[in-house]
């Protein structure tokens, strides 16, 4: 649209149209083309709630300062953010940063479709969120990090905090923001004023497509420490297959290569990989990203995580007949040969590991 064109790339675009949040939920759903959005992991606001001595304290969003002057926006233009609750006594010099997942968007169309969702713009994000599991702050509940200063960074670009587009892409709405590895700068550089800067240990994590970004940044996250700072990393079923699904497609593959062209995640993908001639969407799979992993690093993953079957061996684009819609919907309506299917690709990410 020529009037945004004239706009300041920074400023952010107009208002999204009013969309009832299960019709925007429905559009994500239908143009993302991933199915659910993964949900089913990770100690986040979006987990069940789980019994506690005490009420949890809700953590408020706080908008990062310097995002219009750094260029780290959200899908729509508008400032991304996070939530912090301050750590106190022994853990008052340990930092947990969780990165947030949901997904990934490929296309300028699936990316349009996060502009009226908390995925794709701070407008839509809830303002105070409970923190659950490994952020909880009870210790009977999270005996490990409950005094730790606790992270939970929104997740708003669509590309596993990683794209850095100069141009953006124009939709109906205006333009498109591909800013995530600038997000990631920006709100590492917020933390580390905030006391980041001054930690002794410090754990970088986050859920499924932040799992991924948790891999992605590991060493640039300990490149921001001194050695003497004890700091590792855990994704959590952030470990994507890259396989065929069951009609021979490499369907998971596809999405991938259209999110790394889309956002331009080149700068962050591992070097070796590339300088081995691969293709920067193999570059993008865990199964390339730990080959250069130098930092501690733990990861967690279920073999039969329901999102991959769901998504990556049983996709709808792979056409799945009744019998394996039952058997993703639940693994215990699988026939032995749905099984040996699923047992090869565990064994696929076992073999990587
Ligand atoms: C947070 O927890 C409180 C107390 O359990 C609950 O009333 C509230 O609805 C929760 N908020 C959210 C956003 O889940
Ligand atoms: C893609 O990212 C690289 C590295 O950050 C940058 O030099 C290049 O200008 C970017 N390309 C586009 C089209 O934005
Ligand atoms: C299991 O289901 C698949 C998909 O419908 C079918 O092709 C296969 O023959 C079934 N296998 C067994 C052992 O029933």
């Amino acid at each position: 649209m020529a009037t945004d064109e004239l706009r300041s790339p920074l400023l952010p675009p107009r208002r999204p149209r009013r969309v009832s949040s299960a019709a925007a939920t429905l559009a994500l759903l239908l143009v993302a083309g991933l199915g659910p959005l993964p949900s089913a992991c990770c100690g986040t606001s979006r987990s069940r709630h789980s019994p506690r001595s005490s009420p949890p304290d809700p953590v408020e969003l706080t908008l990062l300062a310097a995002a219009h002057d750094k260029g780290a926006v959200c899908l729509d233009g508008s400032p991304p953010g996070y939530h912090l609750q301050t750590g106190s006594g022994a853990g008052s010099r340990s930092w947990l940063i969780h990165l947030e997942g949901g997904g990934w968007c490929n296309t300028v169309r699936s990316c349009s479709g996060r502009r009226t969702t908390d995925l794709g713009s701070s407008k839509f994000m809830q303002t105070r969120i409970n923190f659950t599991g490994t952020l909880s702050n009870d210790p009977a509940l999270n005996p490990d990090f409950y005094s730790w200063n606790r992270v939970f960074v929104r997740y708003c670009d669509g590309a596993s905090f990683a794209g850095d587009s100069q141009h953006g892409d124009q939709d109906g709405n205006g333009k498109l923001f591909f800013r995530g590895r600038r997000i990631w700068e920006a709100v590492l550089d917020e933390l580390m004023q905030k006391g980041l800067a001054h930690s002794e240990q410090a754990l970088l994590t986050g859920c499924s497509a932040g799992g991924l970004a948790t891999l992605l940044h590991c060493d640039d996250f300990r490149a921001r420490f001194s050695s003497e700072v004890l700091v590792k990393c855990l994704p959590d079923a952030g470990f994507f297959l890259n396989v065929e699904d069951i009609s021979g497609q490499r369907s998971m593959r596809s999405v991938y290569s259209g999110v790394v062209h889309l956002q331009n995640v080149t700068e962050v993908l591992p070097k070796d990989c590339l300088l081995a001639n691969k293709d920067p969407t193999e570059c993008f799979f865990p199964a390339e990203i730990i080959k250069s992993v130098r930092t501690p690093t733990f990861i967690m993953n279920s073999a039969y995580d329901s999102w991959q079957v769901q998504n990556v061996v049983a996709p709808d684009s792979s056409s799945p007949d009744e019998s394996w819609r039952r058997c993703r919907a639940d693994i215990r309506s699988c026939n032995s040969s749905q099984i040996q299917v699923l047992n090869g690709r565990r064994w696929w990410m076992a073999s990587r590991l």
